[in-house]
């Protein structure tokens, strides 16, 4: 049988990985700035993480949501805590997509509504609604085309009050990433998330703060959205979550009431998941995680707005974004192979960093210097080409 091939991949074979660190199947060793696609919160096999899935795994894996599962709770009480939302209720799922449909449901089950609206270059993940709340056409299928779905451009927040102004009283729904991650790192702005919570409130929409990539502390806040100090109705969270172990959740305002078998799941919320998302939170309570995300990114992004050749240096906390001008693009590819350091992309033409949040100044360093000395190749190399012709 042979895979289904719909990612371009790269030659490597990753077999052992700690911290911000994996090694290949030949013994190299790589810097990963990119954390596995923002998934790696704490960092790759954190001893604490790997032994509390390791007791759990001898005590019971799964059992379904038919009875009680008091680590659900326990991870309630714990990310309540950290994220400064205590009275919120949980729901727990698998992925970032599956987050998002569900708070896209709920939203519409709350208030009866149907349209939703979503922002240019804005990505929600593949599943039905998700994906036709995300702004790229290629990936929807027609049978998720729908015109339930409004497209407004990001962080304009006239256009915004205008289309409330007309239709305020038939949106069910605001969906926004605190920084779209897909889109090539671009922050919404305070002034921005504060109108969409201030129509939100006036016309009884639902706001659902898609915290997925940005959230779980990357930016050194819990939500990237709390930059703003505003409360979304609906937080959706995925990737940093489990540090690898796949669960998604969704955090959801008091206002909003529960109905039995409104929402549910097989999977979700299974004793092996929660005991991995607690380990992630106790690590990242235990060694100040969202105060070094917030150092480190602030290091990195001062030291690469130093360069001169990148531009646009972007970002909060360690989610960081700049553009690679046209004569150096090769610089990912090389900081791959000739350097060993993972980065993420964004196209056209935008390198993005998410690494570990356990990243320390001494590796961002790594990276940096890496990056210097390459794009003096590069140049280098451009000149004799230029010189030969
Ligand atoms: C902001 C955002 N929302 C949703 C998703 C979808 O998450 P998943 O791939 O876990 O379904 C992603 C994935 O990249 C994302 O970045």
């Amino acid at each position: 049988m042979k895979l289904f091939d719909v990612y371009p991949v790269n030659d490597i074979n990753i077999v052992k990985a700690q911290g911000s660190y994996v090694w290949d199947d030949t013994g190299i060793k790589y810097l990963d700035m990119y954390g596995g696609h923002a998934v790696i919160s704490i960092g790759h096999t954190h001893p604490h993480w790997v032994k509390k899935i390791e007791d759990q795994l001898e005590k019971i894996a799964f059992y379904s949501n038919s009875i009680k599962i008091p680590l659900q709770q326990e991870l309630a009480d714990k990310l309540g805590m950290l994220s400064g939302k205590e009275n919120y209720q949980l729901f727990l799922c698998n992925s970032g997509a599956e987050a998002n449909e569900n708070a896209l449901k709920l939203a519409s089950f709350h208030n009866g509504r149907k349209k939703i609206v979503a922002f240019s270059k804005s990505f929600h993940g593949r599943t039905s609604l998700a994906v036709s709340a995300t702004d790229n056409r290629s990936i929807i299928a027609p049978v998720n085309e729908t015109e339930n779905v409004v497209f407004l451009p990001f962080n304009d927040g006239e256009t915004l009050q205008k289309y409330f102004e007309e239709n305020g009283k038939e949106v069910c729904a605001v969906i926004v990433e605190g920084i779209q991650g897909v889109g090539g790192i671009r922050v919404a702005s305070k002034q921005f998330l504060q109108i969409i919570r201030k129509l939100c409130s006036q016309y009884d929409a639902v706001f659902i703060a898609d915290s997925v990539q940005d959230g779980y502390g990357r930016t050194g806040k819990f939500y990237a959205h709390d930059y703003a100090e505003i409360e979304a109705d609906i937080y959706t969270m995925a990737k940093g979550m489990g540090n690898g172990f796949p669960i998604g959740a969704i955090s959801i305002s008091p206002k909003i009431a529960p109905k039995h078998f409104m929402l549910g799941t097989t999977f979700g919320g299974n004793h092996l998941a929660c005991a991995a998302a607690i380990a992630v939170l106790e690590v990242m309570e235990k060694e100040s995680l969202m105060k070094n995300a917030e150092e480190v990114g602030n290091y990195l992004m001062s030291e690469i707005a130093k360069i001169v050749e990148l531009k646009n240096v972007r970002g909060k906390g360690l989610m960081i974004g700049f553009d690679v001008p046209e004569e150096l693009k090769n610089l990912k590819k090389n900081l791959l192979y000739k350097h060993k350091i993972f980065t993420g992309e964004a196209k056209p033409n935008v390198i993005r960093l998410l690494p570990s949040l356990g990243l320390t100044k001494k590796e961002a360093r790594i990276f940096l210097n890496a990056l210097v000395e390459e794009i003096s190749f590069l140049h280098a190399q451009n000149e004799k080409t230029s010189v030969s012709y």
